[in-house]
């Protein structure tokens, strides 16, 4: 089968490829991105080398071209790419290439939140020597298998990082004030249309394979954990009824708005901001190691989800759009308020029951969520509050140009 490819940049027209239709490869942004797409769809390398890992090192870690590199990357562990072998999700070299990728973004992950590196010198240890197997997180943990099931953590090995991460996570509850300063809020309060089809498109890259990154953790967790993780994905996935599945309920909306609801047709269009979103869940999910972030992000983003619902089905009323738009988000009012209880007690409470040497790594899970949800934001508002308005995607949308 012929590799495809994206169109050429320009504006975006509407197409109807329909939801069922196969992914296409996205245009490269840069030498990274160039390395890895080119691969995949057989051609000679742009340059007169293909960049490899150690070109990886000088990107920019938020910057288009390294997250580009990623998403495709990751993209070969869900739906691949339409001629694209699909052995090519194990290909070493590739492999390789996107360690390189994942150790530049992950860095500056846990630079910007604060986050200790798992390899880093316990400052406790003496000298700062590192402990045979210490994560640089705190004491050594009491092997889970020494202590009965269910029995609470020692608070002696819950150490700092656990009330740490209770704080962080309260943190999330306080609503911050509804004065519309957020995307939602101002989407609710005084967005145009073309932004809410902005807003529609940069969300489709998750929304469209809504709850796939998360499932890659359940083979890492045990016990209540694993129980509860499962219960939650089982109302992603539907609750056992195919037309409820979200990421459905997703390409629903993306119909009713008049956009694409084909499984990456806004790859192109979204920018680093909202790729990078998407590629921290991959790459949680995806590495065990990062068990706990991914659990710290998946309870991030239920407790904010339902907040922030709301709000879009207001903005949706006052926009006039129609009810198999509105369905996505009043579905999630109820469910994730179910969920971020689910998420917190027992998918995190059962974790760190298990692994609590992990709590470092759920607080920051937390943090890069919000990290880079704010990054999102600001470059959203930036785009729409600027005078005049500008596009907030790489390419506008050519049903909804902007309008001052
Ligand atoms: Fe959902
Ligand atoms: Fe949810």
């Amino acid at each position: 089968m012929a590799v495809e490819h994206s169109a050429p940049p320009g504006p975006i027209r509407l197409r109807t490829r329909g939801r069922d239709a196969a992914p296409v490869l996205p245009q490269p942004r840069g030498p990274l991105s160039h390395a890895v797409i080119d691969a995949l769809a057989g051609r000679p390398p742009a340059g007169a080398a293909p960049a490899t890992a150690g070109d990886a090192a000088s990107a920019d870690p938020y910057g288009d071209d390294l997250q580009l590199a990623l998403h495709v990357c990751y993209e070969l562990h869900y739906r691949g790419f339409s001629g694209v072998a699909p052995d090519w999700e194990w290909d070493p070299e590739l492999l390789r290439l996107r360690g390189a990728l994942e150790t530049v973004f992950l860095d500056a992950l846990r630079t910007d939140t604060g986050s200790t590196r798992p390899d880093a010198p316990d400052p406790r240890d003496a000298a700062g020597a590192r402990r045979p197997g210490g994560r640089g997180h705190g004491r050594p943990p009491e092997p889970a298998a020494q202590r009965p099931a269910g029995e609470p953590v020692p608070p002696e090995n819950d150490g700092g990082a656990r009330a740490e991460l209770e704080n962080v996570l309260d943190g999330l509850l306080v609503e911050p004030a509804d004065d519309g300063t957020g995307v939602a809020g101002h989407l609710r309060d005084a967005g145009q249309w073309w932004q809410l089809l902005e807003h529609a498109a940069h969300r489709s890259v998750y929304h469209l394979k809504e709850a796939d990154p998360h499932a890659f953790v359940i083979p890492r967790l045990r016990g209540r954990a694993k129980t509860a993780l499962v219960a939650v994905e089982h109302d992603e996935y539907g609750g056992g009824r195919p037309d409820r599945i979200h990421a459905g309920l997703y390409a629903d909306l993306l119909e009713d708005l008049g956009l694409d609801p084909s499984y990456g047709a806004y790859v192109d269009a979204a920018p680093a901001p909202m790729l990078a979103t998407v590629n921290m869940m991959s790459c949680f999910g995806l590495r065990r190691s990062l068990r706990g972030a991914l659990v710290g992000h998946f309870a991030a983003a239920e407790i904010t989800t339902a907040p922030a619902a709301r709000r879009m089905v207001r903005a949706l009323d006052r926009l006039g759009a129609g009810p198999r738009a509105r369905l996505f988000y009043t579905e999630h009012i109820e469910a994730d308020a179910v969920h971020e209880q689910v998420l917190r007690h027992d998918v995190i409470g059962g974790l760190l029951a298990d692994e609590p040497e992990l709590a470092a790594d759920v607080t920051f899970g937390v943090r890069a969520t919000g990290l880079l949800e704010d990054r999102l934001a600001a470059h959203l508002l930036g785009a729409w509050r600027a005078r005049p308005p500008r596009t907030s995607l790489r390419r506008p949308l050519t049903a909804a140009p902007p309008r001052g």
